[in-house]
């Protein structure tokens, strides 16, 4: 069986985050296990719009190119490891929009999430 392939996603993209250090971090502890490979995949890579897709996710009727590619990047993984910013005792919005604009590509993975503030 093929290795499981990870993504490490994470949800800080403002000018001078700390996030991509607890990011690199993780990739870094996660890559030293064996069964899986770990990827980073970082919001500031993807800039999606607010939601703009008329028909909810889960009808898995994209109509937007920047959703399908977003689509096509998520579902190519098995699982997730969700960095996120504390903001406003809840999870940034970059990241929140990103996971809305999705269904089928996120269900029946794992997933775990890491949250970090000050
Ligand atoms: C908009 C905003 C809201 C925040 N709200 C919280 C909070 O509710 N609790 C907390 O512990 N830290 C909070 N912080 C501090 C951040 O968690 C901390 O600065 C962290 O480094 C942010 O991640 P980033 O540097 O990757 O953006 C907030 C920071 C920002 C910018």
């Amino acid at each position: 069986m093929s290795d499981l392939k990870i993504a490490i996603i994470l949800g800080s993209t403002r000018p001078g985050r700390n996030g991509k250090a607890v990011a690199d971090w993780v990739l870094e502890k996660a890559s030293a296990r064996t069964g899986a490979k770990y990827e980073l995949v970082d919001l500031a890579d993807y800039p999606l719009p607010h939601l703009d897709e008329a028909m909810p996710p889960a009808m898995g009727q994209y109509a937007n190119e920047h959703t399908k590619a977003w689509a096509a990047t998520i579902n190519q993984y098995d699982g997730f490891i969700f960095v996120s910013p504390e903001y406003n005792h809840s999870t940034s919005g970059v990241l929140k929009n990103a996971i809305d604009y999705l269904h089928a590509e996120w269900n029946n993975k794992a997933a775990a999430f890491v949250s970090y503030g000050s």
